[in-house]
C-alpha cells in the first residue's frame, strides 16, 4: 500500500469515521485535536465527549481501519475528554461549575438507589471525570457509609463547606454535620432548604457530573431538586417484581410532570448466580425493567445481578466499582455497574451534542 499520509488525507479519512452515539463524524464534531505523521506512524489526539465513553474501542478500531487504508503501519491515539454542559440556557446560579446533573430515583425504597448512585459516581470518576455526589436523602443518608466516610465532618470557611472526598468523588451529606446515629426528623421546608444549601454553598468547583442520590418515592426532595436546579435527567432504579414496577411508574410520571427527562431504567437485583452450582435464579422475577421501559418508551440502561459483593462493598465503604477497577478482574455486577455508568455518560454526551442543544433551545 503506497503511503498517502498527509494531513489533508488523514482529516478526509477521519471525516468518514463517526462517533457512533452522536451519529456525526469526528472532524465536524471537532474531536480531532492534533495529527502528527512520522513516516508511516500516525499519532492523533482525539477529544471525546466523556472520558467514560462506552464506544471508545469501536472509535479506535474505526480510526485504525481508516488510516491503515491510507498506508499507516501504526496509529496511536491519545485520548482527551471535554464533557459539555447539557443545560441549554445559561448555567444555573446555584451550581455554576456543574456541567451535568443526574438524579437517581425510585418509587419504592430499598431497590438499590444509593448503591447505583455511589457506583455511578465512582465509576465515572475512575474513568477520569470530575464527579460530585450529593446525598439528597436527608432523613436516611446512606452515602457516607457506602463511601467509607461515616466519621467525616465538614471543613470550610465563611459558610462554604468543602465536600468530603473519597474514591475520587466529592461528596456532601447531612450526615457530615451530625453526630453518628442522630436521627433527622425534618419536614418538607427544612429538607428543601438543606438541599438548596448543599447545592449553593458547598465548594463543588468544576464538575463534569453531579450525581444525586434521592430518597425513595416522589416526595419533597425530588420536587425541591427539580425546582432548584436544571436536571440533565433522572435514572429510575427498579427491581423486577411488580410492586417495585408500580412505584417506578409513579416516579417516571412525577419527573414528567416537573419536566425532567428520564434517561432510562436500571433493573437492579436482576437474577442471582448461585456461586455453588453456577445456575441463575430470578429471585425477584425477571424482565420487569424491560417491561416498564417498553410501556413508558424508555431505555433499559442496564441490569445488575444480585451479588453478595455489592452488599458487602457498600457496608464496608468500598464500592464494588472501586475495588474491582480496572477492567478485566471484575464480577458480573461490577461490570454491569460500570457499563451502566458509561451508558449514562454516553446518553448525556448525545444530549449535549451541538445539534441537540441547538434544537432544544
Ligand atoms: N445488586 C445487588 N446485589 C446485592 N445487594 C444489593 C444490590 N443492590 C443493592 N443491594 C443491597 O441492598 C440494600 C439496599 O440497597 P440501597 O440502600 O442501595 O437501596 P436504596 O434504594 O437506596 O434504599 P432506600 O430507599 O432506603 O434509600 C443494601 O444493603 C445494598 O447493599
Ligand atoms: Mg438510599
Amino acid at each position: 500500500m503506497p503511503n498517502q499520509l498527509t494531513d489533508e488525507n488523514i482529516l478526509a479519512a477521519l471525516g468518514g469515521v463517526k462517533d457512533p452515539e452522536i451519529g456525526r463524524d469526528l472532524v465536524s464534531l471537532g474531536m480531532v485535536k492534533s495529527v502528527n505523521i512520522d513516516g508511516s506512524v500516525v499519532d492523533l489526539t482525539v477529544e471525546l465527549t466523556t472520558p467514560a465513553c462506552p464506544l471508545k474501542a469501536k472509535i479506535e478500531s474505526d480510526i485504525g481501519d481508516a488510516l491503515t487504508a491510507l498506508g499507516a503501519s501504526l496509529v496511536r491515539v491519545d485520548w482527551a475528554a471535554n464533557v459539555k454542559r447539557t443545560f441549554g440556557g445559561p448555567a444555573t446560579d446555584l451550581i455554576p461549575g456543574v456541567r451535568n446533573t443526574i438524579a437517581v430515583a425510585s418509587g419504592k425504597g430499598g431497590v438499590g438507589k444509593s448503591t447505583v448512585a455511589v457506583n455511578l459516581a465512582v465509576s465515572l470518576a475512575r474513568d477520569g471525570a470530575t464527579v460530585g455526589l450529593l446525598d439528597a436523602d436527608i432523613t436516611g443518608p446512606n452515602v457516607p457509609l457506602m463511601m467509607g466516610t461515616q466519621g467525616a465532618h465538614v471543613t470550610g470557611t465563611g459558610g462554604r463547606p468543602n465536600p468530603v472526598v473519597a474514591h475520587g468523588v466529592k461528596m456532601m451529606s447531612i450526615q457530615y454535620f451530625l453526630q453518628a446515629d442522630a436521627p433527622v426528623i425534618w419536614r418538607g421546608p427544612l429538607i428543601h432548604s438543606a438541599i438548596a444549601q448543599f447545592l449553593r454553598d458547598v465548594e463543588w468547583g468544576e464538575l463534569d457530573y453531579l450525581v444525586i442520590d434521592l430518597p425513595p418515592g416522589t416526595g419533597d426532595a425530588a420536587l425541591s431538586l427539580s425546582q432548584l436546579i436544571p436536571l440533565t435527567g433522572a435514572v429510575i432504579v427498579t427491581t423486577p417484581q411488580e410492586v417495585s414496577l408500580l412505584d417506578a411508574r409513579k416516579a417516571v410520571a412525577m419527573f414528567n410532570k416537573v419536566n425532567v427527562r428520564t434517561l432510562g431504567v436500571i433493573e437492579n437485583m436482576s437474577g442471582f448466580v448461585c456461586p455453588d452450582c453456577g445456575s441463575e435464579h430470578d429471585i425477584f422475577g425477571s424482565g420487569g425493567g424491560a417491561k416498564i421501559a417498553r410501556e413508558l418508551q424508555l431505555d433499559v440502561l442496564g441490569r445488575i445481578p444480585i451479588e453478595p459483593g455489592v452488599r458487602s462493598g457498600g457496608d464496608a465503604g468500598v464500592p464494588i466499582t472501586s475495588s474491582q477497577y480496572p477492567d478485566g478482574d471484575e464480577s458480573a455486577a461490577g461490570r454491569a455497574l460500570r457499563e451502566v455508568a458509561r451508558t449514562v455518560a454516553g446518553r448525556i454526551s448525545v444530549l449535549a451534542a451541538p445539534s441537540v442543544v441547538a434544537a432544544a433551545s
